[in-house]
C-alpha cells in the first residue's frame, strides 16, 4: 500500500492544504478563465488558509470547459502536453483535457492503487474491456495494469465474441469493464455454452456508469468473481478518483491526496457537510496540465469516514443530475429501477425507462428484456409495475421484451431514451 494510504487524518488534511494552496496559485497564475472567475469573486489564492476556505472560490462546470474549447484550461505550455483525451461531447462542443508527463504518471500511481485496492498484485493478468481512445476508461486502465505490474491485455470494447474466447484462451485473473458490457460478454459465454462460473476471472472492476448493489449480486453469482466499483472522470483525471476495497466493499475511498472531495447541494450549491447527499464536487491537488477547482460532477453520492484506508469514502453513485427523470412529480432514477428488475427473477438486467408526453403528461415505460426461459412476460411486466408503484411511488408502463432486444454498447449503456 501508499503510506498515505494509512497515514493520520491530521498528516492527510496538512498534505491536502499544502497542495489546495498550490494549486489555486497555478490555476490563478497560468488559467485566464480561473483569474476571471477568482477576480469576480473577489478571492484570491492567498484567502484560502484552511480546507474549509475552499467553500470561497467559484465553481467550475461543463460550459466553462466548453468555453475554452480546445486548449484554454491548460495551465503549462503546450508542448509540456503529453497526452489529450476529449469527451464524446453528444451534447455540443467536446471537452478536452490534457495532462503532463507527471500527471500521467500520477493516473497511473492512483490506477495502480485502484487495482491494488480490488485485489491485483503483480503478476495478475488483466483483461482491458474499457474503450481505448479518446475515452479515458481503457488508456487509464493499462498504464495503471503496468504500473501496479500486471501483465495487460490490451482488449478495448466491442466484439464480444471474440472478448469471451480471450477470457477463454489468456486466462486473466482481473476484468475491468463497464458493468453493462460485463452483462453482455456473459450473456455471450451462455450463448457459446461457456460456464461463466468455471473461467480463470476472479476479480471485476467495474465503473464508468451507475450500477448497483444489486447488480453486483448478479455478476457476482453468475460469473463467481468479486466485483468492486471504481469511479473517475476525464475533467479530474480519468477512472482512478475513487475505488472500492475488495475486503469492504464499503462504497469507494476517494483518493484525497490528489483530488479533494466536497457535497454540495445542487440546487443553492451550499456546501453540505460529511453523511449528507448531494452533488459531487473535486479539486485536483497535484495537476499540472489541468488543474481543476470546485467541479460539478452532476454526479450524486454521499461523502462517509474512511473505514479500510483513513481517506473519506462516497457512496457508490445513485446516478446523475441530468439522468433524474420527473415522473408525474416524483425522481426517478435509473438505478432505482435497475434494483426492482433485479428483483424479479424472471426479469434480466438489460432495460431501458423510454420517456414520451403523449398529452401533457409525462410517461414512463420500462423496456426490459425477459431471462431466456422464462415464462410469462404479461406477468412479469405485472410484477414489476407493482413494485415500481409500491417502492418508487409511479405508476409506469413496463415493456417485456426477448433476450437480446435491447441495444447493447460496448461501453457505457444508454438508460434513458428521451422521445419528449
Ligand atoms: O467514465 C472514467 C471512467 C472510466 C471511470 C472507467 C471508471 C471506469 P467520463 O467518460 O468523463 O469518464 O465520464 C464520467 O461517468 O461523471 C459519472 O457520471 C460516470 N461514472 C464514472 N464512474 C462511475 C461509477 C469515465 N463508478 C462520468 N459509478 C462520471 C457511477 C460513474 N457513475
Amino acid at each position: 500500500m501508499d503510506a498515505i494510504e494509512t497515514a493520520s487524518p491530521d498528516e492527510l488534511r496538512a498534505l491536502q492544504l499544502r497542495r489546495l494552496q498550490q494549486t489555486l496559485r497555478h490555476a490563478y497564475a497560468n488559467v485566464p478563465l480561473y483569474r476571471r472567475k477568482f477576480d469576480e469573486a473577489g478571492v484570491r489564492p492567498e484567502d484560502c488558509r484552511s480546507l474549509a476556505d475552499l467553500a470561497q472560490f467559484p465553481f467550475t462546470t461543463k460550459d466553462d470547459l466548453r468555453e475554452t474549447y480546445p486548449y484554454g484550461m491548460f495551465a503549462v505550455p503546450r508542448e509540456r502536453i503529453a497526452r489529450i483525451h476529449a469527451s464524446s461531447g453528444t451534447t455540443g462542443r467536446p471537452t478536452v483535457v490534457g495532462y503532463t508527463q507527471a500527471d500521467l504518471d500520477m493516473w497511473a500511481d492512483v490506477m495502480a492503487r485502484s487495482i491494488r485496492a480490488a485485489g491485483g498484485r503483480p503478476g495478475d493478468r488483466v483483461h482491458v474491456a474499457y474503450g481505448y481512445g479518446l475515452f479515458t476508461g481503457g488508456l487509464g486502465a493499462h498504464y495503471g495494469a503496468e504500473r501496479l505490474g500486471c501483465t495487460v491485455v490490451p482488449v478495448s470494447g466491442g466484439m464480444t465474441e471474440r472478448q469471451v474466447r480471450l477470457i477463454a484462451d489468456f486466462e486473466p485473473d482481473i476484468i475491468m469493464v463497464t458493468p453493462s458490457y460485463m452483462l453482455t460478454i456473459v450473456d455471450e459465454m451462455d450463448r457459446q455454452g461457456i460456464d461463466p462460473r468455471a473461467t480463470s476471472l476472479r476479480v471485476g472492476i467495474f465503473g464508468a456508469e451507475p450500477w448497483t448493489e444489486d447488480m453486483r449480486r448478479e455478476m457476482e453469482q453468475r460469473l463467481g468473481i468479486d466485483a468492486v466499483d471504481i469511479y473517475g472522470l476525464s475533467e479530474v483525471i480519468g477512472p482512478g478518483v475513487a475505488a472500492e476495497v475488495v475486503e469492504t466493499k464499503d462504497g469507494l475511498h476517494v483518493w484525497e491526496d490528489h483530488f479533494y472531495p466536497e457535497i454540495i447541494d445542487p440546487g443553492s450549491g451550499r456546501s453540505l457537510p460529511d453523511g449528507e447527499r448531494g452533488e459531487l464536487v473535486f479539486t485536483s491537488l497535484t495537476k499540472e496540465a489541468m488543474p481543476i477547482i470546485r467541479y460539478r460532477t452532476r454526479d450524486l453520492s454521499r461523502l462517509l469516514p474512511g473505514t479500510a484506508r483513513t481517506m473519506r469514502r462516497m457512496e457508490k453513485v445513485t446516478g446523475r443530475t441530468d439522468d433524474m427523470m420527473i415522473v408525474r412529480g416524483v425522481n426517478v432514477f435509473p438505478t432505482q429501477i435497475e434494483e426492482l428488475i433485479l428483483r424479479v427473477p424472471g426479469l434480466a438486467p438489460h432495460y431501458q425507462c423510454v420517456l414520451d408526453r403523449p398529452d401533457r403528461l409525462d410517461e414512463l415505460t420500462v423496456r426490459v428484456e425477459a431471462r431466456t426461459g422464462a415464462a410469462d412476460g404479461k406477468a412479469l411486466a405485472r410484477d414489476l409495475a407493482a413494485l415500481v408503484k409500491h417502492n418508487v411511488g409511479v405508476s409506469v408502463r413496463v415493456d417485456v421484451v426477448a433476450p437480446d432486444a435491447l441495444e447493447r454498447s460496448a461501453g457505457k449503456a444508454r438508460r434513458i431514451v428521451d422521445n419528449r
